[in-house]
């Protein structure tokens, strides 16, 4: 069976971004292949080096995983930080990683533009930790938006620089994967680019908000004064409205608000407010979920403790292939 991998970063409450680039898709794939899905907590420290509450963001991710449908009994769920072996994969790979190949990589230029004063040593190789996650279990699949385009080439050029490097066929090639064929980015409410947490204040709506909290949301989202000619093209802050529609609402919905912009009719103040209906309507059963889940930490530390045994199995068998290959022998 094929093996699938991927992660989220444990930087607060996922939102609709997270869920529709990512978490849908692995819900799917639980069934269909050898599925490790984890927590990245290493990672979120790139950006946040002194975590107020690390260990509560990562229970968040999990009741958040949980909540969406991820079955532990089914996939391998379970915290990057408690598997240890995915940091000498990263130290190996780092090796034959150069520096100006972590240089050119985007998420790098553009976190070095926001944070100036911590272009940490993590942040240059965060590809190779992302890419030991993912070779860690030979993973030919990784489910996750459009944003990680570039990590998955990353991966690839380092797996297959191992290979050659060391003249075997060890790594294969991941694929960066989505089920609906084309990896997706969804929008946020600012007009501007993606859904994400740290685009600023009411730019996500969160699985776990409640249908206040998404009204309000939704009705600061950021429009135009309206369509004056039929038929023209929708600027990125009115796109993006109706990309969110057709993740959410019906397909008639989508269609009477497309109309209605086409005919010059549409009344903003309506699309907002149907939205944050349809946006409710699905995170509803979400929100429940999570609530339901919060306060249950004999299960949660079940999950984690099993996911943990079961990814170190595979991680401790590639680490170790790959330390032999290299040449490193006990005396
Ligand atoms: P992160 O934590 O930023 O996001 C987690 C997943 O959510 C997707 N995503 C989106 N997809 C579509 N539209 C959006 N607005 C949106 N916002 C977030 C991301 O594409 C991602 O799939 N580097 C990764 C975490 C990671 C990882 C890995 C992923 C670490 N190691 C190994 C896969 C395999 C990240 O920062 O994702």
């Amino acid at each position: 069976m094929e093996t699938v991998v991927s992660g989220i970063r444990p930087t607060g409450e996922l939102h609709l971004g997270n869920y529709f680039g990512a978490v849908k898709n692995f819900v799917k794939m639980q069934h269909e292949s050898n599925c490790y899905f984890f927590i990245a907590d290493y990672h979120s420290l790139t950006t946040h080096p002194t975590p107020g509450d690390l260990q509560g963001n990562v229970k968040r991710v999990l009741i958040n995983y949980l909540a969406a449908g991820l079955d532990p009994e089914v996939c391998t769920l379970y915290i990057q930080s408690d598997v240890p072996e995915v940091t000498e994969l990263y130290l190996l790979l780092n090796m034959n990683a150069y520096m100006g190949e972590l240089q050119r990589v985007s998420s790098f230029k553009e976190k070095a533009r926001k944070q100036p004063d911590n272009i940490n040593a993590g942040l240059l190789t965060y590809p190779t930790l992302m890419a030991a996650d993912i070779l860690l279990h030979k993973a030919l699949k990784v489910p996750v938006g459009k944003d990680q385009e570039q990590h998955l080439e990353m991966t690839r050029t380092f797996a297959n620089r191992f290979n050659r490097m060391y003249n075997v066929e060890f790594f294969p090639e991941p694929l960066a994967y989505n089920f609906g064929s084309q990896l997706v980015k969804i929008p946020g409410l600012d007009g501007s680019g993606k859904m994400g947490k740290s685009e600023g204040e009411g730019n996500a709506i969160f699985l776990s908000d409640s249908t206040e909290s998404i009204r309000k949301k939704m009705m600061k989202a950021v429009t135009d004064s309206g369509p004056t000619v039929e038929n023209q093209e929708k600027p990125d802050a009115i796109q993006n409205l109706f990309t969110l529609m057709q993740v959410v609402s019906d397909p008639e919905t989508y269609t009477f608000f497309d109309e209605q912009y086409n005919g010059c009719k549409i009344r903003y103040g309506d699309l907002k407010k149907q939205l944050a209906v349809d946006m409710d309507r699905f995170v509803a059963p979400l929100r429940e979920r999570i609530e339901a889940l919060e306060n249950d930490n004999d299960y949660l530390r079940k999950v984690m403790r099993q996911g943990a045994e079961k990814a170190r199995e595979s991680a401790i068998k590639t680490v170790s292939e790959a330390r032999h290959i290299i040449g490193f022998r006990s005396y």
